[in-house]
């Protein structure tokens, strides 16, 4: 094997770049999809029983989850004055809701008397406020204490004391997000790039139109980590794409790769196995066919990109009743994913339009739920529809089961068919899990920065101690 070690994280795949592909595209890329961020983060192996061991879970559930911003739902899953959202994890629970037209709150899903869970179950919901059912303590919607049966024994409670705990709360892009740290730094701090990004592709303007939840038998790093990287596309996928996809890590919370569709660089695969994709490479034509576009025949100047690009502005523009005609080729075509620590990713593609979350289920180290939300975009002027219902798959179901997938429903099998092999294997293996210096770069920032915030917890753990 080749030595790459003089300038660790330098090397960079054969053949043509992200870079040469947006750069050649008839409908040149914005300028966030242009830049590129990559250091070197080391090249030590990560133990394995952060991905195992019940310990390190408490300490995550602790240390991270507790002091973390963290996605909780859309705006649009609470749309009225009334409505409202819990969102569970792990053994934390918060009640978001709408208290007026444009102000949302946050409050621990947690009674102030003996602490009963107010609202049992996940998901959204509307009232006029809320009601324990264990001695009826009520509170309004904006978690001011309104009635306690029997007060003349609490005379040491009031308003000021015995209102609904808050939570951090502020949105992004329609995108709710909680935060159970009171003192946390404020939500722009740990969104970094994202505002300024996604000022070319506002996800405000597009709706749910699918949310898959699925269990999967892995802890929820392991099974995050599998959508981080294009490098397994070519075993997992039997695909020749992604060897030459992108890596940007913008700061210790934000990641991206951009992994270009209708185009694939056979001297990339040089050194992977057998010479299925490279000779003869595909044609723009076979190129073509692997897009989701209306067939047709190529002149001998038109590219795959191009035409495929095009296709989608008017089919997609006319199905949705959107003016597509300013979205680069990039944009209508490739797969462009940003991580947001510690478990949210963003797609601002158009044809690849989605957001990903990933929990650990309740407190079990070795599952995890695993939602996907297909988003598209609005007609000018349209509001948001209701959001649909999650479809849940367990564990033993196929994603092929959900039509509305259509071809992605095999991918998602591929791409979580890995996941209980690897979670045993984790727990038997002698080493730690080992990285590649770029195209697994994200997944080593995501443990740094997952490490920040334990040492955190850790020294105020230690002052508050002592
Ligand atoms: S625990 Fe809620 S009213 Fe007693
Ligand atoms: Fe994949």
């Amino acid at each position: 094997m080749a030595d790459n070690a003089q300038s660790p994280g330098s090397a960079r795949a054969l053949g043509t770049s992200i870079a040469d592909v947006l750069a050649s595209d008839a409908r040149p890329a914005p300028a966030p999809l242009t830049t590129h961020a990559y250091e070197f983060l080391g090249d030590a192996d990560l133990p394995t029983h952060r991905y195992t061991c019940d310990d390190f879970f408490q300490q995550e559930m602790s240390g991270m989850w507790s002091r973390c911003w963290q996605w909780a739902c859309r705006e649009e899953h609470i749309p009225t004055v009334g409505d409202h959202y819990v969102y569970d994890i792990g053994p934390y629970s918060v009640i978001i809701t709408r208290v007026a037209v444009g102000e949302i709150k946050a409050f621990i899903n947690s009674c102030t008397h003996r602490g009963t869970r107010l609202l049992s179950e996940e998901g959204p919901g509307s009232g006029q406020g809320f009601h324990c059912p264990f001695h009826g303590w009520s509170y309004d919607l904006d978690g001011t204490l309104k009635d306690v049966p029997g007060h003349w024994d609490f005379p040491h409670v009031c308003e000021a004391t015995h209102s609904l705990q808050s939570v951090r709360c502020d949105t992004w892009q329609g995108f709710i997000f909680v935060n159970f740290d009171i003192d946390a730094k404020p939500l722009r701090e740990q969104l970094d790039v994202m505002p300024e990004h996604f000022s070319h592709f506002p996800l405000s303007h597009r709706r749910i139109r699918l949310h898959v939840q699925k269990a999967l038998p892995a802890n929820w790093k392991a099974a995050q980590e599998a959508f981080m990287e294009a490098y397994h596309n070519f075993t997992t996928h039997d695909a020749p794409t992604g060897a030459n996809a992108q890596y940007d890590i913008f700061g210790p919370h934000v990641s991206r790769f951009i992994h270009s569709l209708g185009h694939y660089s056979p001297e990339a695969l040089s050194d992977y196995p057998g010479d299925k994709w490279r000779a003869p490479p595909l044609t723009e034509q076979e190129l073509l066919a692997g897009l989701p576009v209306e067939q047709r025949q190529l002149a001998e100047d038109e590219t795959a990109r191009a035409v495929g690009a095009q296709q989608l502005r008017e089919a997609l523009g006319a199905q949705l009743n959107v003016d597509f005609s300013a979205a680069s080729d990039s944009e209508m075509l490739d797969s462009i994913e940003y991580h947001v620590f510690p478990n949210a990713f963003f797609f601002p593609g158009i044809l690849i339009s989605m957001a990903y979350r990933f929990r650990p289920l309740d407190d079990d180290v070795d599952s995890c739920l695993f939602e996907i939300l297909m988003l598209e975009p609005l007609a000018e002027g349209a509001t948001h529809p209701d959001p649909p219902e999650p479809v849940y798959l367990e564990v033993e179901q196929s994603y092929t089961e959900v039509d509305e997938l259509a071809w992605l429903g095999a991918v998602y099998d591929q791409d979580t068919s890995n996941l209980q092999l690897q979670q045993q294997g984790l727990k038997s293996s002698r080493k730690g899990i080992t990285l590649g210096n770029y195209q697994e770069a994200r997944i080593r920032r995501f443990h740094l920065t997952l490490d920040h915030y334990l040492a955190q917890a850790h020294l105020a753990q230690g002052s508050s101690d002592g």
